[in-house]
């Protein structure tokens, strides 16, 4: 699955150590599909050289308005009219006040003024030490920067090359290749608020052992990032699991199904879509004791009794909000067979809208699954595909059965 295929990426680099990542942003970008037209300040190549941006991206860097290779000698006109959208990695404290000021009197800055605007999105990511970062100035250019319809996408906090520790280093390649792929995706989520519980929870016995189901957290978490680039708000409520958190979601950590019955009751009250992909164990030891238990010698294992979880999605699903249609519910079902009909009596017993099923077995841990959607309408199968792929199709499916207009939070 190639995110950016298609897409042309003008990657423009400022004055700044973190050039060094620019690099490997560059690779990331080629990987994911797109070409990549790398253009330079005079600063930026104090720091990297043009012949490395050019071995990374395939093509003759552009750093100066008088660049006799283009026909008309119009670079700041045609590198614009050809991206879909620039990238300014780094952008300077420098750099961005001279944006502010609408200054052109070198190509990046040029070109970046000769955009078209309705067509030509302008991503920033600045960089810089964290007493400039927390400059009144510089932030005061990063809103009018913002105003003026550029996308600020913020920056990291960590240990700085100057030898400081705070805010302003330039976000990790990585993250940065989230961010442009996200502003790529349709916003069919816009102004919705989507609450998603993944991984499993955990049910402990005494401090040091407890029960637990299999999950991942992978396929929550592609819906939570799929959801997030579609311009939803996201709330993430997640069990125990080894799965970054996707870029602009807020993420709540919890181990139990009552914590977790907790985190998403509170996060639901103004949400509109609540999509349940947690593994939540069904039972919990009826006792916790306070103390590790021991083995008594006696070769006998100790008796265990259990008692039953609250069941979030049907708690979610009879809230009055979620019965009036302004609460979107969607569940999961994982089966070990007869899908369809486990899935079709699972929708009706939950009282939801969609249930998503799928074979566990086949899935857990995995990269890739298969879907099959269950609504009042019948059944749709989403054949096997990377989980993100996946994701990305069933929140396309959830944002066309939302209620219209919408109802208000
Ligand atoms: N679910 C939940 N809380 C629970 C159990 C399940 O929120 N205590 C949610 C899951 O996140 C999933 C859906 O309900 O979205 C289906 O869960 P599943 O365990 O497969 O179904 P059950 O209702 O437990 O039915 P069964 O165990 O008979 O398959």
């Amino acid at each position: 699955m190639l995110d950016l295929a298609g897409k042309h990426i003008l990657l423009g680099l400022t004055g700044g150590v973190a050039c060094y990542k620019s690099a490997e942003l560059c690779r990331l970008l080629v990987k994911a599909g797109a070409t990549v037209q790398v253009v330079m300040t005079e600063a930026a190549a104090q720091f990297i050289t043009p012949v490395t941006m050019q071995a990374l991206s395939g093509r003759p860097v552009y750093a100066s308005q008088w660049d006799a290779r283009e026909p008309n000698n119009m670079p700041h006109i045609n590198l614009g009219r050809e991206a879909d959208a620039i990238v300014l990695a780094p952008a300077s404290a420098d750099f961005i006040a001279r944006l502010v000021q609408g200054r052109s009197d070198e190509l990046l800055s040029l070109l970046c003024l000769a955009r078209p605007m309705e067509r030509v999105a302008l991503l920033v990511a600045p960089a810089m030490n964290r007493e400039m970062w927390a400059h009144p100035a510089t932030q005061r250019n990063l809103r009018q920067l913002d105003a003026d319809g550029a996308r600020v996408l913020g920056v990291g906090n960590g240990w700085q090359a100057c030898g400081e520790t705070g805010d302003g280093r330039m976000l990790e390649p990585a993250q940065l290749l989230e961010e442009i792929v996200a502003h790529f995706q349709p916003k069919a989520l816009a102004g919705e608020h989507v609450v998603v519980t993944a991984g499993p929870t955990f049910e402990a016995m005494d401090p040091i052992r407890g029960i637990t189901n299999h999950s991942s957290g992978k396929m929550g978490f592609a819906i939570a990032r799929a959801a997030r680039e579609a311009g939803a708000r996201v709330t993430l409520v997640a069990g125990p699991v080894h799965q970054p958190t996707p870029r602009g979601v807020s993420r709540i950590d919890v181990l139990s199904a009552e914590q977790m019955l907790q985190a998403a009751q509170g996060a639901v009250q103004d949400a509109t879509v609540f999509v349940a992909t947690a593994a939540v164990a069904d039972w919990r030891p009826a006792d916790q004791s306070a103390h590790k238990i021991k083995k008594d010698g006696s070769g006998q294992p100790p008796v265990l009794r259990f008692v039953e979880n609250p069941d979030i999605l049907l708690a979610i699903a009879r809230t009055p909000r979620a019965r009036e249609g302004a609460l979107f519910c969607v569940g999961f079902a994982a089966e070990s067979e007869n899908l369809v009909e486990h899935a079709k009596a699972k929708r009706e017993r939950k009282g939801i809208p969609l249930l998503v099923g799928n074979i566990g077995p086949l899935t857990f841990g995995q990269d890739d699954n298969a879907l099959l959607l269950v609504d009042a309408a019948g059944v749709r199968e989403l054949p096997r595909a990377p989980k993100l792929q996946l994701a990305r199709e069933l929140v396309a499916e959830v944002a066309a059965r939302l209620p219209r207009p919408r109802p208000a939070p």
